[in-house]
């Protein structure tokens, strides 16, 4: 897929690029925040969830600068969301994106901080003035992101977690957590990204919907199968904290081959809900992407 590898390349970059600008340099007061803020999210991560905003902004000819503004506030809710599920009181972990945890670089108020301030940066990307020409469009992908990682999306889905250690779940509430832990921000960046261009009509709507919901459950099922499967130095995170938490996950529930199998459903359910749409082939690559990855 060189083509494929050539758009992520020039994405990341602009992606990176837009972050860079939106974070307070570490020299500015208060620095050792500024400086935590910018660790926690620069040069590092797939940057799945920006990718998914560009590639759902090619179906509707999205553009590039309001692409970027919505990338990078989905990607500052999702650092901030590594940033305190990592911290002691959560999954306690001391490595992440090849580097220590920012608990462990900084401290514990410093972590807790820098979640904090990263969750309001991505509204302030979203929230600027004039992002799009039509602000009641604007207004309501705020509205999607800010649902999307409150107490009905992410941070639900975490408390949800945290209340399953050492509890086997069953498939439907599995699925719940999942979807909400994980799946809400996978699938408000597909969302987000299709709002930035053209108006979409109803079944266009309907079938990014769709898709984002699938590969955001994919997504968890994939980091399942790679916590119980993969190795600490090629994820860039501890390998195994699941089992050794007592966390209950797709692979302690199935097993590991169907949850190998159950990924491979769930990605062709997705792509066959995109195909009929126009300019959808880099969505489709996403997804594969995301069950085909080592880290
Ligand atoms: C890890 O997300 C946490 C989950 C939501 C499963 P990613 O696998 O996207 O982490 P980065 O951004 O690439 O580090
Ligand atoms: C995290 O899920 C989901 C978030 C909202 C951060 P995990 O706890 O499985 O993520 P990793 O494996 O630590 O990246
Ligand atoms: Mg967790
Ligand atoms: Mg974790
Ligand atoms: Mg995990």
């Amino acid at each position: 897929m060189p083509d494929f590898q050539a758009w992520t390349t020039r994405i990341l970059k602009r992606t990176e690029g837009a972050l860079e600008d939106l974070l307070p340099p570490a020299s500015v007061a208060p620095e050792r925040l500024h400086a935590a803020m910018r660790y926690a999210v620069l040069g590092g991560g797939k940057r799945v969830r920006p990718l998914l905003v560009h590639a759902a902004g090619e179906v509707c000819g999205a553009s590039p600068d309001a692409l970027d503004a919505a990338a990078c506030a989905v990607e500052l809710i999702h650092a901030y969301s590594l940033v305190h599920d990592d911290m002691p009181c959560m999954d306690d972990d001391v490595l992440r994106r090849g580097k220590p945890t920012i608990h462990i670089q900084f401290d514990e108020a410093t972590a807790l901080l820098a979640g904090d301030a990263l969750q309001t940066l991505a509204f302030h990307s979203l929230s600027r003035p004039a992002l799009l020409a039509d602000s009641a469009v604007q207004a309501a992908m705020i509205h999607d992101l800010a649902l999307a990682a409150g107490s009905r999306g992410m941070a639900g889905g975490q408390a949800i977690d945290l209340a399953s250690v050492g509890r086997q779940l069953d498939r439907s509430e599995l699925e719940f957590m999942h979807i909400h832990k994980t799946g809400a921000l996978i699938r408000c960046a597909v969302m987000l990204g299709a709002r930035c261009g053209a108006p979409l009509d109803r079944d266009e709507i309907d079938r990014l919907d769709r898709f984002g919901k699938l590969v955001g459950l994919l997504f968890q099922v994939v980091d399942d199968i790679l916590d119980a499967d993969g190795d600490t130095a090629t994820l860039g995170k501890t390998a195994g904290k699941d089992a050794a938490h007592d966390k209950p996950t797709y692979v302690s529930l199935l097993g590991l081959a169907r949850s190998r199998a159950y990924a491979g459903e769930l990605l062709d359910e997705a792509v066959g809900e995109i195909a009929p749409l126009p300019a959808s082939g880099r969505l489709a690559d996403l997804a594969r992407f995301v069950v085909h990855r080592r880290f």
